[in-house]
């Protein structure tokens, strides 16, 4: 071990972000703006504010300012588990036998066992400002709705969500954490909207999808008297949220003079990366350093990799804006493979830019090569990590081998988003070798592509 750096570096509650960073401020080319589907016109403000707090709607459409003031009460929160450590992956490195260095940001350290929280809490803080009763919300692997039932418990709103089927009935426990935090828990599609009886007709005996469960989530929102509808990826102010990540890291490494080469994170709508990578970003668009970014997909679901970058709706219902970004179509049901959070058909309209700029690179990996990454990290680093950061895992493992054979002494460094222990039947198909590698046909994306909106 190098003795000038530790395994774990903590900042101190002292050391924490006051503030959150907004890439898009030092973005040139600012994300498309979402349309009202009816009109197909830019979104206002007064329409946001009918589905989401107004307050969240004000940070999604505020595209230039830079530092944005985290809440007192948010910041006390955020006291119970971060500052978060950076890790220094010692052992990985050793048994790789690489001369890179590696790093991860572990955000694992709290009940919902993920990133989540950062913009849970945050959510819920503006939720209970503007006086609302309560939120819905979707999850699909179960890890935001946990993150916003703890949020919503500790400012005494209602939670309500809509889990995607597949994770409800393969994760029952995960269910029952959302529901001792006092949230009511829905798997869709249901038949308790218009929205989901009519998916239910349309695809009967589907799993579900994170698409679907927005679209109950925002239709039970919009027609319950003092509830508005929160979404815990994608949009910008959830990026803005998990900003805290990247302050965070680039603290800790600025502190011990760590220079990452190389920032990896996983991408399901694109928060925990978004976060990650935006203050390193901003640095990057303001020509003060250079990074290479990767962005890790499942090859079930690649929409940076193989999607479109059109307008497209973010549910799979229609009742939301219309966001440009890299999708899959709004109609795209993946295939019920594990990692439960990174089976969404679209991008973050941030990081959809910045992909399509060339600021950031993207790559798929396959099931089975992610869960063989994943156990090796536990074996080796001890932490039990989720199957969607896995994906990050696998990405900084390759590198870190390419750095092996060229003799590179890389910095590698990539988010560790959180622990898989309600992931338990994913990893008993892995060690039974029964589980198995999805990749969608171009036939099926073509399909999938021909039902993109006409904008
Ligand atoms: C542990 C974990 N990591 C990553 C993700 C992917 O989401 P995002 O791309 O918004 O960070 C999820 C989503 O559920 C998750 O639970």
């Amino acid at each position: 071990m190098d003795k000038n750096i530790p395994y774990k570096i903590y900042l101190s509650e002292d050391e924490l972000p006051k503030q959150w960073y907004n890439v898009r401020a030092d973005m040139k080319i600012k994300p498309a703006p979402l349309l009202n589907p009816a009109t197909g016109k830019p979104v206002t403000l007064d329409e946001m504010s009918g589905i989401f707090c107004r307050e969240l709607a004000k940070q999604e459409l505020d595209n230039d300012t830079p530092y944005i003031d985290i809440p007192a009460e948010i910041l006390d929160f955020y006291k119970m588990y971060r500052p978060a450590p950076l890790v220094r992956a010692y052992f990985l490195e050793k048994a790789l036998g690489t001369p890179a260095k590696i790093y991860y940001k572990f955000e694992g350290n709290n009940t919902s066992g993920s990133h989540k929280l950062n913009s849970a809490i945050a959510q819920a803080y503006y939720a209970k400002q503007q006086g609302l009763k309560g939120v819905t919300t979707e999850t699909g692997a179960g890890q935001w709705g946990t993150a916003l039932s703890m949020a919503c418990s500790y400012f005494g709103l209602d939670c309500k969500v809509y889990m995607v089927k597949v994770s409800y009935e393969q994760k029952p426990f995960r269910r029952e954490v959302m529901r001792t935090y006092g949230a009511d828990v829905t798997p869709s599609p249901s038949d308790t909207t218009e929205v989901g009886r009519k998916i239910l007709a349309e695809f009967p005996g589907t799993t579900g999808s994170l698409g679907c469960a927005i679209s109950e989530a925002v239709e039970t929102a919009v027609n319950t008297e003092g509830y508005r509808y929160v979404l815990g990826s994608v949009l910008s102010q959830v990026l803005l949220h998990q900003s805290v990540i990247g302050l965070e890291t680039m603290a800790a490494c600025d502190k011990y003079d760590i220079k990452p080469d190389i920032i990896i994170g996983c991408a399901g709508g694109g928060s925990n990366l978004g976060g990650l990578i935006s203050p390193f970003m901003g640095r990057k668009l303001r020509g003060e350093a250079d990074y290479r970014f990767i962005a890790v997909e499942p090859s079930s679901c690649p929409s940076l990799t193989r999607g479109k970058y059109a307008y497209d709706f973010c549910d799979t219902g229609k009742v939301c804006p219309l966001q440009k970004m890299y999708t899959l179509g709004s109609g795209f049901i993946p295939s019920a493979n594990h990692a439960g959070g990174l089976r969404y058909h679209g991008m973050s309209s941030v990081l959809s830019e910045l992909y399509d700029e060339g600021l950031m690179e993207a790559r798929s990996v396959e099931q089975t090569s992610v869960f063989e990454a994943a156990t090796q990290f536990a074996r080796i680093e001890g932490t039990l990590p989720a199957p969607e950061s896995s994906h990050a895992i696998r990405a900084a493992i390759d590198e870190a081998l390419k750095c092996k054979e060229t003799g590179e002494e890389k910095t590698i460094l990539f988010g560790l988003t959180g622990t898989g222990y309600f992931d338990m039947v994913a990893y008993q198909k892995y060690n039974d070798g029964v589980m198995i590698d999805y990749i969608p046909t171009d036939d099926e994306l073509a399909k999938s592509f021909a039902k993109l909106p006409k904008i």
